[in-house]
């Protein structure tokens, strides 16, 4: 019997100068299904989905709705279809309320006057019926990145959406946002949405999805249905190998103290308050905990982002006071971001200079020009190092798929050499292959005497790839432990401590 296809994509080929993004891939997916799009970074999703919504033009191949074949030429075009989709990088207008950002460009009006009052309350209605708790008046930079992605899974309901795109949505959602989106995708199944899920997070793939597809290198490698899968067969299917997954073997030997905090707390919520401990040189130390416990703030507070309300930093026993003009780099700290899009890339310059951005001195000659060669072998080393997937070190950082894009980002922290690297959930958008990479260069970091401060939602990573574990509850410090005997429960009970 042949299954209705709410959508079909058929022989979709998108190539950029010196890349075949897509090669003749096919992908369908059927009304209240929950179909999964995986592969390595770089692997072609998020091009894939991007040529659905009508972002670029398909070189060839055709898209049918219900059968019909249809002419998606922007996102608007693919919005009227019934097409919606929640980026990988979030396009919202931060200075905007939740509901402008909602109904930009289709405002109800009454002659020239917007309703503002209908807005808010339409607005209020999706998002009591999806159970959330956004105001719909408050501004998009006021929330948080996982309230942010949910702000667009509203406005793709409001558009009534019959096949919603959603790329890597749970990236940056705690545990139990991740299981109150799943509660909304199973909401909209049974209304016979059809949702396309892009995730490296296999747990989630093979809970959530009903069809399996995978693309590698362009190419479609397989699709299957999700109770046929596991996470050995998915991951081989994507990497073409096999990953034996587990964590590299630490054999650091601590030296001395290197980063001292005492009794440090700050202003602004979240408030940390009164946190005191001590790092080694070679030790790489977790940090545990909710989300909003802290973990962030801290890492921005020492690296002199917050101010202190009080308590002192020390570095090689030296207090680390901040004189003007001087950063924490100088210091030998750098200071990997959460938040890449706004924080982290500068997405109209080049590999070369984000690569090279924080570390110019370096690449510059005695009498003060920029050596365009040590721009060149440092952005090269970089990219081999990191293993970054590109054409050219000219390409621009945006056209980098998301994982490639954070990869380019710890290439920037290394090359400054600094003693000090406080990493906030460096592997977040990275495929499980190039995982275990990155954890492989953090214990070569410790063995060479770095510290490592590693902020992760990720509990099997943080307790594979730290020495110690801090668990941040509610701004405060709830202790340290091992992470040779640490487990998952004591972890979370801690994170509750002072709730
Ligand atoms: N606008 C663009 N210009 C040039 N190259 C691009 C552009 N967009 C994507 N690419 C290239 O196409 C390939 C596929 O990228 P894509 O973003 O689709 O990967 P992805 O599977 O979504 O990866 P990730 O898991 O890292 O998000 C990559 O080699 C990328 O560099
Ligand atoms: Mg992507």
């Amino acid at each position: 019997m042949a299954v209705n296809n709410l959508l079909e994509m058929k022989n979709v080929t998108k190539g950029f100068p010196g890349v075949k993004a897509i090669d003749k891939v096919n992908f369908s997916i059927r009304p209240g299904e929950v179909h999964a799009l995986m592969g390595e970074n770089g692997a072609g999703k998020s091009t894939l989905m991007k040529c659905l919504f009508g972002i670029y033009r398909m070189d060839e191949g055709e898209i049918l709705l219900n059968g019909v074949k249809v002419n998606l030429s922007n996102p608007a075009q693919a919005l009227n279809a019934g097409i919606a989709m929640v980026q990988q990088e979030l396009e919202q207008v931060p200075h905007q309320s939740v509901m402008n950002n909602i109904w930009l460009g289709r405002y109800p009006t009454k002659g020239i006057f917007v309703k503002d009052k209908k807005i808010y309350s339409d607005t209020l209605d999706i998002i009591k019926d999806l159970n959330l708790a956004i105001d719909p008046k408050a501004k998009v930079s006021s929330l948080s990145v996982s309230t942010r992605q949910m702000v667009d899974i509203v406005k793709a309901v409001t558009y009534n959406a019959k096949v919603i795109v959603m790329d890597e949505p749970t990236s940056s959602l705690t545990k139990v946002e991740t299981e109150s989106l799943f509660r909304i995708i199973k909401r909209l199944k049974e209304n016979g949405c059809g949702i396309i899920y892009i995730s490296h997070k296999i747990d989630e793939v093979l809970e959530i999805s009903d069809r399996v597809t995978v693309l590698r290198d362009g190419k479609w490698v397989a699709t299957e249905e999700t109770k046929d899968l596991n996470t050995d067969t998915i991951v081989k299917l994507m990497v073409n190998r096999e990953l034996d997954n587990r964590f590299p073997e630490k054999t650091t030997n601590w030296g001395d103290v290197n980063l001292k905090v005492e009794n440090l707390s700050t202003f602004y919520p979240p408030l940390l308050s009164d946190i005191s401990f001590e790092v080694h040189k070679g030790e790489i130390l977790g940090i545990g905990g909710l989300v909003g416990s802290g973990r962030t703030e801290l890492l921005e507070t020492i690296f002199g982002l917050r101010r202190k309300a009080g308590g002192n930093i020390y570095i090689n026993g030296k207090e680390l006071t901040l004189k003007p003009g001087k950063t924490a780099i100088d210091r030998g700290i750098v200071l990997l971001t959460e938040e890449r899009r706004e924080t982290g890339i500068f997405p109209l310059l080049d590999i070369r200079w984000n690569t090279v951005s924080s570390s110019i001195k370096r690449n510059t000659h005695k009498i003060g020009l920029v050596s365009a060669k040590k721009v060149r072998e440092n952005t090269q080393w970089a990219i081999e190092a990191m293993n970054v997937k590109t054409v050219s070190m000219r390409t621009l950082i945006s056209n980098l798929s998301g994982g490639n894009q954070q990869k380019v980002l710890l290439g920037r922290c290394l090359l400054r050499e600094p003693d000090i690297m406080l990493f906030d959930e460096p592997t977040r958008g990275i495929d499980v292959g190039a995982k275990y990479e990155i954890y492989q260069l953090m214990l070569d970091l410790a063995a060479k005497g770095k510290t490592i401060l590693f902020v992760s939602s990720e509990m099997p990573e943080l307790i594979g790839v730290s020495d110690r574990i801090l668990v941040m509850s509610n701004g405060k410090s709830a202790g340290i432990v091992d992470a040779k005997t640490a487990t998952q429960e004591q972890i979370l009970q801690m994170a509750t401590k002072y709730l």
